[in-house]
């Protein structure tokens, strides 16, 4: 065999793996629409902890026809998210799978995010943005929208943060207990307010988000909880008061959001104590392109970012456009720093999604 047949064999090995790779994709689309049908059926819930369980006897506990899921259960396991046992041919959830997709107490379940895919819409609304550069809010996305990832983000808000993450800011959580002025400036669904508000009812808590769907939801969890020490207001961040009154604000997977995140940063500053606190949550990420290209959910980063963050930060005219990947630790020091803020310590609690930030005036 020459040198010359070598390179092509090693060329044809590469096509084929290019083009196995876009099966791959397309094969991952359908298992995760029928992941999702799974959760609408309550499949997943019906076979945690039952241990192998038959297409016949999941079809009696769940009240479905035998022969779909059947079907349903032989997808799942050609995909590896059940176990087969060819002996018997009964199909089973493994512990892992128990915990990431049977049971919504796990600190892992990841089931919601398995949502049946992208309505025709929101893909229409994208396909318009390509053209006239104008992304979408979040506002636009509806009253689902503000729900999505609600589950994660309370799990994420008790069992994190308020345990685990304000104990770490200098002297936050002492004031807290206190009784202290807190500001979360675009709160989204609420579940990090509303979680500080139940656990410290001696401060007062404002919340802000320019959609009115979120606020909506907010105000109703609030009231729900019976919480009084929580006010809502449905305002950007650019439109917060410049009191200097808060002893923290809280901006969690939000400033990337944002068309005009120097304004917001600049109000942030404005509102807040000399001695206050301004505790940031960002996605994970590096300055370069090429230093991200190890992290292997890239891909759906920017899928996020130009179905969300980056539409909605380029929401208006002239919007920053900073996008899911584009508030890393450079970004965030130097416009804090540009703002006025002079402190700014990053914190890694080991969530692989995000970075942490402790900014101080
Ligand atoms: C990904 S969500 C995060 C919500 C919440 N902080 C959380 O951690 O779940 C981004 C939020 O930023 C809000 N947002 C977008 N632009 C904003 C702005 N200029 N000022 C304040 N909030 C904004 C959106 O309405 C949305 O609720």
């Amino acid at each position: 065999m020459g040198i010359h047949d070598t390179g092509e064999q090693a060329v044809k090995q590469q096509n084929n793996e290019y083009a196995a790779r876009l099966w791959q994709y397309k094969q991952a689309e359908t298992i995760s629409l029928m992941i999702h049908v799974g959760r609408q059926l309550g499949l997943f819930e019906h076979m945690a902890g039952v241990g192998p369980i038959s297409a016949k006897e999941l079809s009696e506990k769940s009240g479905l026809h035998e022969r779909w899921v059947l079907e349903w259960l032989r997808l799942q396991a050609a995909g590896k998210i059940l176990n087969y046992m060819p002996d018997d041919g009964r199909f089973e959830l493994p512990e892992v799978g128990i915990e990431l997709l049977g049971d919504d107490r796990s600190p892992s379940f990841m089931l919601e995010n398995f949502d049946g895919g992208t309505p025709r819409e929101a893909v229409d609304a994208l396909l318009k943005s390509f053209r006239t550069g104008l992304g979408n809010t979040y506002e636009s996305s509806g009253p689902e929208g503000a729900r999505r990832g609600e589950t994660r983000h309370w799990k994420a808000a008790k069992n994190q943060v308020v345990p685990r993450m304000i104990p770490v800011l200098d002297g936050v959580e002492e004031k807290l207990k206190n009784g202290c002025m807190v500001a979360d400036v675009g709160c989204g669904d609420g579940a990090i307010i509303l979680s500080l508000a139940e656990s410290f009812p001696a401060s007062t808590f404002h919340a802000f988000d320019p959609n009115k769907h979120a606020v909506a939801r907010v105000k109703e969890v609030a009231r729900d909880m019976g919480l009084d020490n929580v006010e809502v207001h449905r305002s950007s961040g650019e439109n917060i008061p410049a009191s200097g009154q808060y002893d923290l604000i809280i901006t969690f997977d939000c400033i990337h959001d944002m068309t005009h995140p120097d304004l917001v940063i600049s109000k942030i500053r404005e509102s807040i104590k000399e001695d206050g606190t301004w505790f940031i949550k960002d996605i994970r990420s590096k300055p370069r392109f090429e230093d991200n290209l190890r992290n292997p959910m890239l891909a759906m980063m920017y899928g996020f970012s130009l179905m969300s963050c980056m539409s909605s930060a380029m929401s208006e005219e002239g919007g920053a456009g900073l996008g899911t990947l584009g508030f890393n630790p450079a970004v965030a020091e130097e416009m804090s720093r540009a703002a006025g803020f002079t402190r700014f310590l990053m914190h890694d609690f080991k969530d692989p999604g995000n970075l942490y930030y402790e900014v101080r005036p």
